[in-house]
């Protein structure tokens, strides 16, 4: 697996072009692209003005709901962060500027969709909406900074080369480690809140930014930043099932302040989301260093994720620890995150088989009426019932972008590892 898995990332589709069995039926993947394709363009034209990109869906929350899935008594709630949508946007598309965390997550997916499709309108508006994110590189405020930006800039290097974009992702990059505590070893997450020096498990995320910088100038710097952040998450937000916290908070001297939760059901219950930016994160981490303690901690957590998970279809509950009821929603970001990091992870142990099945299961439910839109539908956006923060009361069970392009992203890494064209579908 690991040999054939590894060559099929260099020359996938010349490789296997003709191993494709005649009798493999991959009109599911046909329907999906076409799909997605035709929801990205109405989500492009119909947004293009706004000057803003495209998030979720506004919808309200039911507190009684809320209590039953936090098992918490709502005189504990922080009712602050617990705004309600004025009714009329209820239902409607919810937009958002280009220094939300999520910006880059639309302009990825028009890349993504280009690149699985040949679609050239996909990749007019993927140049579009990746210019509108060009102020974003005079911008620190965030550790969510390589989301934002290589999920936009990033695909639009690999895909149509332009002698201005690695400027971008290295003033970006630059901006990401001046957030850097070389006493703490940790890139701070976040400016807001309570906490001394906050890092959440999706900073993870962030990394793949710094390895690129690295990449693109040579400078060992932005990767020797990043994995000093891996190794210093490594040993504090893993807990020994491999379950991660989600918020780590450091005091000055490097030693931890405590450890919460900020979106999932309790400090310390297992959101889903989160153990899917772990398992992605130090699969990143191997991919460019080769060092196996990042690949055993990758596999490590795979396998906790695959057998906490036990619904039917592998679309985990918003955390594994939510009581399972029939209103419980589904996190269907964190599958399609969990599919992307376990193609790559497949390509790079022996037994690669059993997480490409595992991430195939995924990426064929998403793909299923279940959770794939009607085109025109669903606002536009292409998967149904992800989960931002029911924390929070906000975003459940709605569609999100980020959603929509780890979704893609799987279908990506599916495509190549199996030989697959668009025009052969
Ligand atoms: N990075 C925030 C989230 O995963 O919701």
């Amino acid at each position: 697996m690991k040999l054939v898995k590894l060559f099929s990332f260099i020359a996938p589709v010349a490789f296997f072009a003709g191993c494709q069995p005649a009798t493999e039926d991959n009109a599911w993947l046909k329907h999906a692209l076409d799909t997605s394709v035709s929801q990205l363009r109405l989500t492009a034209e119909e947004i293009d003005a706004s000057g803003l990109m495209p998030r979720s869906i506004h919808k309200g929350h039911d507190v009684s709901f809320l209590e039953r899935q936090l098992e918490m008594d709502r005189s504990l709630f922080q009712d602050s962060l617990r705004a309600q949508p004025v009714p009329e946007a209820v239902g409607t598309r919810r937009l958002c500027k280009i220094y939300d965390w999520t910006s880059g997550f639309f302009p990825g997916s028009l890349w993504y969709a280009y690149e699985l499709t040949g679609n050239e309108e996909m990749k007019a508006q993927a140049i579009n909406f990746t210019e509108k994110l060009n102020p974003v590189r005079h911008y620190d405020g965030t550790h969510d900074l390589g989301f934002m930006i290589n999920c936009s800039y990033g695909n639009a290097l690999r895909l149509s080369p332009a002698d201005t974009i690695p400027a971008v992702l290295i003033e970006t990059a630059d901006n990401l480690i001046s957030r850097f505590n070389p006493e703490i070893g940790a890139i701070r997450s976040w400016d807001f809140g309570p906490w001394n020096f906050p890092v959440i498990i999706d900073n993870m995320m962030n990394l793949d930014l710094l390895f690129e910088a690295t990449r693109l100038t040579g400078d060992p710097k932005y990767q020797a930043v990043a994995l000093r952040h891996a190794d210093k998450t490594m040993p504090n937000h893993f807990r020994p099932d491999y379950t991660s916290w989600h918020v780590v908070s450091y005091n000055n001297d490097g030693t931890v302040e405590l450890k919460q939760t900020f979106q999932g059901k309790n400090d310390d219950s297992a959101w889903a989301r989160g153990q899917a930016w772990g398992v992605y994160g130090y699969t990143s981490c191997y991919r460019v260093s080769k060092d196996p303690k990042y690949l055993d901690f990758a596999r490590h957590i795979a396998d906790m994720i695959m057998s906490r998970v036990q619904t039917e279809d592998a679309i985990p509950y918003w955390d594994y620890d939510a009581p399972v009821t029939d209103e419980t929603p589904r996190d269907a970001s964190a599958a399609a995150v969990t599919a992307s990091a376990l193609f790559e992870l497949s390509t790079m142990v022996e037994d690669g088989q059993r997480y490409f099945d595992y991430a195939e299961k995924i990426i064929k439910s998403l793909s299923s009426p279940a959770y794939l839109a009607k085109p025109g539908e669903n606002a536009g956006f292409i998967l149904l019932h992800s989960t931002g923060s029911l924390h929070h009361g906000s975003e459940i069970d709605v569609p999100l972008n980020y959603a929509d392009y780890y979704y893609l992203e799987a279908l990506q890494r599916y495509m190549k590892l199996k030989g697959l064209s668009y025009a052969e579908l």
